[in-house]
């Protein structure tokens, strides 16, 4: 068996398989990762290999503290501080200009890093194990669902990997909040597990989103985190929809999600997964609420129907 439980004897086997070049399976607190040394050129190749993942979309580093940014960094800007001072550890990763020495395979041949510092216990007490910077993509073959739980990584990304920590059900469930600070404005590339709100409120200014066409952030792709199931955004579910609406559910086919956006985030690709296992022709979704908490579950819910 490939996942292991997260005893220190596995994250001392992880952190040895880590620092041989191979593979490993890791939970955060956004979605599992597959973790590789990020000062490995062959180990990082092999996650794009696995993941089936273009070459020019970079992969995130993650680090166990501020601290540890200073050598893949030029420069940590006064607004990027302050973001990794109020929410790291956290889902939230910030792009920074790159140091030399971090391999381009890592960053997709950009002159921009990106780095975060997981919120989980296990992923930290990888990263301090292994002593280097680690990165991970989430756990999914290219324009896949993302896991959200060990049982959730697909068997072809197993074989790929020394072994899997199982860390439990991740607690954000969608991916981290992808923040630019590498130029004079501050964007988001990508909505995550901390809202535009809470940015704004730690920078005292508005915070744009990257809502152009440009592909600003390589790995934006219109379709994305998507099930195998074709989805579809209805007002309200009909008593033979299979789903996911607000409920009460009217067929077993229908699962009900929580109302606030971080309750239904943290369900939702469990529930899409679930609903994928059901084999229905198409999985209907009620429309969420529109407010600024929802952008992360819109994002994804978009790049779901492609
Ligand atoms: O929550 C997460 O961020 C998870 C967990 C495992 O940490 N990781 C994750 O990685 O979602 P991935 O590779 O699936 O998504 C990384 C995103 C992509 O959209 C990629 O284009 C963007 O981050 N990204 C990475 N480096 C970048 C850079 N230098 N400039 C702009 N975007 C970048
Ligand atoms: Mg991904």
């Amino acid at each position: 068996m490939k996942i292991l439980p997260p005893t220190s004897e596995s994250i001392r086997f992880a952190a040895n398989a880590l620092r041989s070049g191979e593979l490993v399976g890791f939970p955060t607190e956004t979605v599992y990762g597959i973790a590789a040394a990020a000062t490995n050129r062959d180990a990082i190749l092999k996650t794009f290999a696995l993941k089936k993942r273009p070459a020019d979309n970079p992969l995130i580093v993650h680090v166990a503290s501020l601290e540890d940014t200073t050598p893949l960094v030029n420069a940590i800007p006064l607004a990027a501080r302050k973001l990794a001072q109020a929410f790291w550890p956290g889902p939230l990763t910030l792009v920074l200009p790159k140091a030399e020495s971090v391999p381009s395979e890592a960053t997709g041949g950009h002159d921009t890093v990106a780095v975060r510092v997981p919120n989980h216990p296990v992923a930290l007490a990888i990263l301090k194990e292994t002593g280097i910077p680690l990165t991970a993509p989430s756990a999914n073959p290219f324009m896949g669902l993302s896991p959200t739980s060990a049982e959730h990584i697909a068997s072809e990304i197993l074989e790929g990997l020394a072994c899997v920590i199982d860390g439990g059900r991740c607690d954000i469930g969608v991916e981290s909040t992808v923040v630019d600070c590498s130029g004079p404005e501050i964007t988001i590339l990508r909505p995550g597990g901390i809202s535009r709100g809470e940015i704004e409120g730690v920078l005292g200014q508005s915070v744009r989103a990257n809502d152009s066409n440009e592909r600003k952030s390589p790995g934006m792709y219109k379709r994305h985190y998507s099930p195998q199931t074709p989805i579809r955004l209805v007002e309200s579910l009909g008593p033979l929809d299979g789903g996911i609406g607000f409920g009460p559910p009217q067929n077993p086919s229908q699962f009900v999600l929580p109302t606030d956006a971080a309750g239904y985030a943290h369900e939702l690709y469990s529930t899409l997964y679930a609903l994928d296992q059901l084999g229905c022709d198409e999985i209907l979704i009620e429309k969420p609420p529109t407010t600024s908490d929802w952008e992360a579950v819109h994002d994804r819910l978009r790049k779901a129907q492609g």
